[in-house]
């Protein structure tokens, strides 16, 4: 059968996944592990780092910098010959920053010194990976999904607002690769709980464009999840006039999109894999069957392709202790009916 990022080729985009660093054998969604890089070699055309480009990993202290872990998934990806995504230049919220930049000393002119780290940051790495990556998550969930404003940090503090932080993100990656995609990257979703946070991203990605904030694309993160007991078809016939109105309202500011982590949960669904398979992948189906009906969407990556190493692992467990089902391939790396329902959004007319 066809990979998934063939299925994609026909319609001009690209089918990837998160990846990470572990070392050689270690039991990981790593390039590392020869079980888990064969589904990234069989379905993928353009990978992401799921933790290892984060300020945590490639910025220990404020005065230093770490690739070792990153330039070897970018090593494999070049010897696959595999596109890579930047994920990301900043993770706007306090508890994403690493230690250190909440106890920095900003000295006597913090606006310059937040305006110098920030910079020398977008500049280090983007500049190290240029050549090779094309498209970057800028900027990382800045909105707060609970009242929709804006996030703060030391950084910022310093700076002088949130505002004017993520403007100087984009424009500071805008001069280091003016060819680049940048994605201002968010979870947003579908699920009516989300209009608050709907709402906080619109009025930012129209701050962007008032400002004249050189900004591509909306990084769709698509963790979607089925938490209500009805039917999916009713879910999603529910949920989607909302949907289609954020999408029509941030496409018709000039903003691409891409799906940038898609997993489903199904946290509440019953134990029985058969049915919980079907109803998810049902339920990705429908939300793909939107998302795919706006010419501007570009790429969809999956947040792993193997349930046995999704970060959903580790949290909410449900409530009978088995194991989530998020991917397109169960925990023994066999191909699952989402696979399927991706493949299928793929060849949509
Ligand atoms: O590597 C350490 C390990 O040494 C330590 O023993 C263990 C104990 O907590 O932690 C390990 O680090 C964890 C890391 O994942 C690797 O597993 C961190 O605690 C944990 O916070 C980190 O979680 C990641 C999370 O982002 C925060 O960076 C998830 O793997 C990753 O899937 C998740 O990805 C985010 C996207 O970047 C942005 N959008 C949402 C998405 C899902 O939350």
């Amino acid at each position: 059968t066809a990979s998934l990022n063939q299925a994609a080729r026909k319609r001009n985009m690209r089918f990837g996944s998160a990846y990470a660093w572990s070392p050689p054998g270690a039991d990981a969604g790593s390039f590392a592990n020869p079980d888990y890089a064969a589904l990234l070699e069989r379905d993928c055309g353009i990978l992401v780092p799921e933790n290892e480009m984060k300020w945590q990993a490639v910025r220990p202290s404020a005065t230093t910098f770490d690739f070792d872990r990153f330039d070897a998934m970018m090593d494999y990806a070049t010897r696959q010959g595999l596109a890579v995504r930047g994920h990301n230049l900043l993770w706007h919220q306090p508890k994403w920053m690493p230690a250190w930049e909440r106890n920095h000393d900003f000295g006597p002119d913090p606006k310059a010194e937040g305006k110098r780290l920030l910079i020398e940051h977008i500049r280090t790495v983007m500049g190290r990976y240029k050549d090779r990556i094309h498209s970057w998550d800028v900027v990382n969930e800045a909105v707060s999904n609970q009242d929709g404003t804006l996030y703060t940090t030391a950084l910022s503090d310093a700076i002088g607002s949130a505002e004017a932080t993520l403007d100087l993100a984009f424009r500071t990656a805008r001069e280091e690769s003016p060819d680049a995609q940048l994605v201002y990257n968010d979870y947003m979703s579908w699920e009516p709980d989300n209009a608050e946070h709907r709402a906080g991203v619109l009025k930012l990605l129209k701050g962007f464009r008032d400002r004249g904030v050189p900004v591509d694309v909306l990084g769709v993160q698509s963790h979607i999840g089925i938490f209500e007991d009805r039917p999916v078809d009713q879910l999603a016939a529910d949920y989607t006039p909302e949907w289609r109105d954020f999408l029509d309202r941030v496409t018709g500011m000039g903003y691409d999109l891409v799906i940038t982590e898609l997993d489903v949960r199904g946290d509440a669904l019953p134990a029985d894999v058969t049915a919980r398979d079907r109803a998810m992948a049902d339920y990705a189906h429908a939300y793909l069957d939107v998302m795919f009906a706006y010419p501007q969407l570009r790429d969809v990556l999956v947040w792993g392709m193997c349930d046995k190493y999704s970060w959903l692992q580790n949290r909410d467990p449900r409530a009978d202790g088995r194991p989530k089902r998020p991917c397109p391939y169960d925990a023994s790396f066999r191909v699952k009916p989402l696979r399927g329902a991706i493949a299928d959004a793929f060849a949509r007319p």
